[in-house]
């Protein structure tokens, strides 16, 4: 990396909402789906590079807010991020989030960027990828079990990466089965609605769930899984707050992203300690196998770990560019000597 001038790195760029939409609207949502896929799949091979952690969480009755921070040694990141499943009644989103890069070198940071579109961008492509090496080849089929924010950016990314052609959408809420099915119109997949969870797996070469509830709920029940199937588990990330029924879990081969995560906060928390889990970074770089036969059933207990936002904001710091769409942000002080921090104050004063 060149050192740029003191008085350039103090400028930080800033992409807002507005600009996330002019960024998703200039490349299409499933070309930054899949470009920010090709991005994380990089950063999982390289995954012992990786400074890892836990998130960082902030348990409430209503939710949690979390920090996610990592570091490959030359950039460092962060995101900022809440779930509250009872947002969604007071017309708020469940899940909001805003994220940072920095040089690790000087600790100045490199973009700031809205993170609510970004992470739905992110946890499609991360779905993408697990499920390129643990579903089914012929898989056309999805069924999408909660119909809610995430669900659109899920199943464009499966046309788009697995050559999905059909999904089969279920919500409690017939209301937001009806907002995905006009969302989708035009997409080119074939999209039915159906009247139970059990009517949209049936058939289905995939199942995602993408619920949120803060509880053990049971999405699917055991007998709703059959052999051969992948299941795209979304939703359960957090203590307290899963989706499958835990037999469904005895009887599948199990992919994790980050194991002491998501033993605290996927579908896992539900099994003793020490079950065996297989870590997708392994999967990825051929050290471990992912799918072996066409009766196996995969789970990708997904709960999004840190990497897949750095990733993910890489992704976006590349495009700022080549696009344009970003303001600078005056966020880090700069006098003119860095010891006379005081003396930018007093000169400033009366400046305006
Ligand atoms: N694993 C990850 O990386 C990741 C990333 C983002 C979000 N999430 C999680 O994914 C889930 C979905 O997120 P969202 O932003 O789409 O939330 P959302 O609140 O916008 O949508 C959730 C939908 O689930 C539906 N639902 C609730 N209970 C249901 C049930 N029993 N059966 C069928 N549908 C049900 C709701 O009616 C709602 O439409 C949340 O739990 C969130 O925490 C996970």
């Amino acid at each position: 990396m060149t050192a740029p001038q003191p008085s350039a790195l103090a400028m930080v760029p800033f992409v807002s909402v507005a600009d996330m939409m002019k960024l998703l609207n200039t490349i299409g949502v499933a070309d930054m789906i899949a470009g920010i896929a090709d991005e994380i799949e990089a950063d999982y091979r390289r995954w012992p590079d990786f400074d890892k952690t836990p998130r960082v969480p902030s348990h409430s009755e209503e939710g949690v807010i979390e920090l996610m921070p990592t570091s490959d040694g030359e950039t460092y990141g962060f995101k900022y991020v809440n779930g509250h499943p009872a947002n969604m009644a007071r017309g708020y989103q469940t899940v909001t989030a805003f994220g940072l890069l920095a040089r690790v070198d000087t600790g100045y940071p490199i973009l700031l960027s809205e993170m609510t579109v970004l992470t739905a961008l992110r946890t499609a492509a991360m779905s993408c990828v697990a499920a390129k090496h643990l579903a089914p080849k012929e898989a056309k089929t999805m069924a999408l079990i909660g119909n809610g924010a995430q669900c659109e950016f899920q199943a464009l990314g499966f046309q788009r990466i697995l050559e999905i052609s059909d999904v089969r959408l279920y919500d409690i809420d017939p209301a937001a089965t009806a907002k995905v099915v006009k969302n989708l119109k035009d997409s080119g997949l074939t999209v039915t609605a159906c009247a139970t969870a059990q009517e949209a797996v049936t058939g289905a070469d995939i199942i995602t769930t993408c619920t949120a509830d803060k509880q053990y709920a049971t999405i699917l029940t055991d007998n709703m899984v059959g052999a051969g199937q992948h299941i795209n588990a979304i939703g359960g990330d957090c203590p307290g707050k899963t989706e499958l029924h835990r037999d469904i879990l005895l009887r599948s081969d199990i992919f994790v992203e980050y194991p002491p995560q998501t033993r605290i906060e996927g579908e896992i928390q539900q099994l003793n300690p020490d079950h065996p889990v297989t870590e997708l970074w392994e999967v990825i770089t051929d050290r471990k196998s992912g799918r072996t036969d066409s009766s196996q059933i995969t789970l990708f207990d997904s709960v999004g770990f840190a990497t897949e936002d750095f990733s993910a904001l890489r992704y976006v710091h590349r495009q700022l560019e080549k696009t344009g769409h970003y303001i600078n942000l005056d966020m880090i002080a700069d006098p003119d000597d860095p010891r006379d921090l005081f003396g930018m104050v007093t000169r400033a004063q009366g400046a305006d």
